[in-house]
């Protein structure tokens, strides 16, 4: 499990402008919420979470931020990529009505658990943030499970003019749901956990290198890795975490503030 297996690209979808999803054979169990580390040969190895799982296929979806996200954006379908995992813990998918908000990616990773959960015959509320209209994806995917999507973007180009976390906020006042699952920017989970106190889950981003625990290189909090303690945490935890929407560290583990 721990060697990249080389596998050939199966699909590539363009969702929008500098963000694209990847498919791929694996037909081993993935849990929506764990991820994966993808090698791109001559390259780097990056952590990725699964965004799209269905039976031997599953999915990455990613924005092109620099230099291994480039490469993997100008592959095409046949080329070939090394795939190890899928590593770390996933979502806690209960309770029968669930507030998930995903800003920017962030969407790409809770999109399988919003499908489980409907195929659980649990209700969702799904809001997708973005700072602008051309931004958003994953929309009609989510629309066709039967959820309730809510839309924010900062430029209030489509939907609520404003934060996912003040649309969420605005939500939670207004309705009951059984728990918050969030995956976006650190700082905007940070102000959703301190704004509600029902059960919170978030999926964190942290720079990875081994995914199996060794290095330290992802270690937050008081010597939790999130390569193995997460990436997925809930509030009890994320609240003794001084870090969490504060500091990260750099690839030379050097600590750098949002
Ligand atoms: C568990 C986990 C799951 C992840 N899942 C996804 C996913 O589903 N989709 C996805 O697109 N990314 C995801 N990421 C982030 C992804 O791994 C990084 O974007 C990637 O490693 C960047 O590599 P790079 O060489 O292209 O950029 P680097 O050269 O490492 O970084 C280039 C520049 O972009 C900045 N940067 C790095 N990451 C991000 C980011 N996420 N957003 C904005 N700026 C960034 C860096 O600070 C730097 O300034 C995940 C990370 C983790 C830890
Ligand atoms: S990436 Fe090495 S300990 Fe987490």
């Amino acid at each position: 499990m721990n060697i990249p297996k080389i596998t050939k690209i199966l699909e590539v979808k363009n969702e929008v402008k500098d963000i694209k999803t990847i498919t791929f054979n694996h037909p081993e169990g993935v849990d929506p919420g764990q991820f994966f580390m993808i090698w791109i040969p001559g390259v780097d190895e990056i952590p990725m979470s699964v965004s799209y799982i269905d039976k031997d296929v599953k999915g990455i979806t990613f924005r092109k931020v620099g230099d291994a996200t480039s490469a993997l954006y100008k592959l095409k379908k046949e080329d070939r990529i090394g795939i190890r995992g899928p590593y770390g813990n996933g979502f806690e998918l209960q309770g029968n009505h669930i507030l998930f908000v995903g800003g920017g990616t962030g969407v790409a990773t809770l999109a399988p658990a919003v499908e489980y959960v409907v195929k659980n015959k649990s209700s969702a509320t799904v809001i997708i943030g973005a700072k602008t209209k051309n931004e958003l994806f994953f929309e009609d995917r989510l629309e066709k499970c039967g959820v309730t999507i809510l839309i924010s973007t900062d430029d209030g180009s489509k939907g609520f003019k404003g934060s996912a976390t003040d649309l969420a906020q605005d939500i939670l006042k207004k309705e009951n749901f059984d728990s918050v699952l969030t995956c976006g920017p650190e700082v905007m989970m940070k102000i959703l956990l301190d704004s509600t106190t029902i059960p919170f889950q978030a999926s964190l981003e942290r720079y990875m290198k081994c995914a199996i625990g060794l290095c330290g290189q992802c270690c937050i909090g008081e010597g939790l890795r999130v390569c193995i303690d997460g990436p997925i945490f809930d509030g009890k935890t994320l609240k003794n975490i001084q870090d969490f929407g504060v500091y990260r560290r750099d690839s030379a583990g050097r600590k750098v503030r949002f």
